[in-house]
């Protein structure tokens, strides 16, 4: 198996490294998520080895993928985390992840989320405000600790991506502009409570083009001269994550003609870098299982129904966006090839994994989503009530349940009806 291509055909049916799809989702049931540990790493490695020359942290980016199992693989690999929650937290340290390969994003941090990962030791805080800072300055000095921060600034270049990933615009909700980030600095040096790292940003998300990441760099780098210059001990830039993938058509750069393009800038900085990746590592290690429930056709169109839905693989209904769908044991040249609509049971229009796909397909075929490592199982959710999809971890030959699938028992934990009715 070659770690390229951890999902690849063998005599005519797709494997994940060496475990047959098929196996997996009769042994597990489907709809299921698979991942590579192969390819994890190797997409871990393709960044860590591209920026290896300059003092560096490759921090995954845990909202991507956040499964204990997958993040213990890339722990176990030397990668530090970006997280967004004290849940995030609390899995990273779970996973044994090292705190002080930790930075902490995201604009609404709560009090407690900042004490566990005080507590914790954490690398950094990527600050979005004023509010902010003085809550963690006022949290950290009331355990008597001092945070390390950096700011997050909104370096206002369009990522050309997306509008609901696109993060770096003037009008977006996440950090600080740059026009601000002097007066802030200077603030945060004052508060005991603080001790200034590093400079953040990050622009969006499944870019697909280097110039804007190229731009806010730019922009970074004249905010961060402006710093030192004002005694802003900076030790380390965070230029986020966002490098794009491949689901279709799609030519993403590699991790290594990104770093390319960005090093000479940054190496003259002597600074380090923090990368915050998470799309790019994960989303091509892995695939969603599903089994076609039933075939239909209407004046107007073929519908595929199968047994994964909106609530278990969001981003087709939500984004529009295309991933690949493939039938993992094709009977090509027997049947037909239609177009088919791959719908799932809940009950929305939207509920749609993928429209006019090109397929020869029969009641109970198995297929595959591609690209499904990424903002896949995370956003699933319990609509329809229905329970999310079991994880499976693949190993070589060996196939890790890293989750079970959900049970009814689990959906309904934590409810309770109502007493009984007093008859008086
Ligand atoms: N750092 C920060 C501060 C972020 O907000 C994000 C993603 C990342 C890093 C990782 O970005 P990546 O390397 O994965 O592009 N649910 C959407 C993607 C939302 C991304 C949000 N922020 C999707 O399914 O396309």
């Amino acid at each position: 198996m070659t770690t390229d291509d951890p999902f690849h055909w063998r005599a005519g049916v797709l494997y994940a490294e060496d475990v047959s799809c098929e196996q997996l989702a009769q042994r597990f049931g489907t709809p299921l998520y698979v991942y590579s540990r192969a390819a994890l790493e190797s997409a871990y490695r393709a960044f860590d080895e591209a920026f290896a020359e300059l003092p560096h942290r490759v921090c995954f980016a845990v909202k991507a993928n956040s499964n204990l199992a997958v993040l213990q693989t890339l722990a176990r690999a030397g990668s530090g985390f970006d997280i967004v929650s004290g849940g995030e937290l609390a899995r990273v340290l779970a996973a044994g992840g090292d705190p002080a390969g930790i930075v902490f994003s995201g604009v609404g941090k709560a009090r407690e989320e900042m004490a566990a990962a005080l507590d914790a030791g954490i690398g950094c805080f990527n600050i979005e405000s004023v509010a902010e800072l003085d809550l963690l300055d006022r949290t950290a000095r009331d355990k008597g600790m001092s945070a390390p921060v950096a700011l997050r600034v909104n370096p206002d270049v369009d990522p050309k991506t997306h509008p609901y990933i696109a993060t770096g615009l003037a009008q977006s909700k996440f950090g600080i502009a740059i026009a601000d980030a002097p007066a802030l600095y200077a603030e945060a040096m004052q508060r005991p409570g603080l001790q200034v790292v590093g400079l953040a940003c990050h622009i969006g998300s499944q870019l697909l083009d280097l110039d804007p990441f190229e731009d806010a760099l730019d922009r970074l780098l004249e905010l961060a001269g402006q710093l030192q210059a004002q005694g802003v001990p900076l030790a380390h830039l965070d230029i986020g994550g966002g490098l794009g993938v491949r689901y279709g058509d799609e030519l993403p750069p590699s991790p290594a003609a990104y770093a390319a393009r960005l090093k000479p800038k940054l190496a003259a900085t002597g600074l380090a870098v923090h990368l915050e990746p998470g799309r790019a590592i994960a989303a091509n290690a892995g695939l969603l299982l599903t089994r076609v429930h039933y075939l239909k056709a209407s004046s107007a169109r073929n519908f595929a129904i199968v047994d994964a839905a909106m609530n278990d693989l969001l981003r087709p209904a939500l984004y529009d966006a295309w991933q690949e769908i493939v039938a993992v044991h094709p009977h090509n040249g027997e049947d037909e090839q239609l177009l088919y609509d791959i719908v799932g049971p809940v009950c929305e229009s939207g509920d749609f994994l993928g429209k006019q796909r090109p397929l020869a397909l029969r009641a109970d075929d198995l297929l595959a989503v591609r690209g499904a490592g990424a903002y896949g199982f995370v956003m699933a959710s319990n609509y329809n009530t229905r329970p999310r999809p079991a994880e499976v971890l693949v190993d070589g030959g060996n196939e890790h349940l890293a989750r079970a699938r959900e049970t009814l028992e689990d959906l309904m934990r934590g409810e309770q009806l109502l007493p009984e009715a007093g008859n008086g």
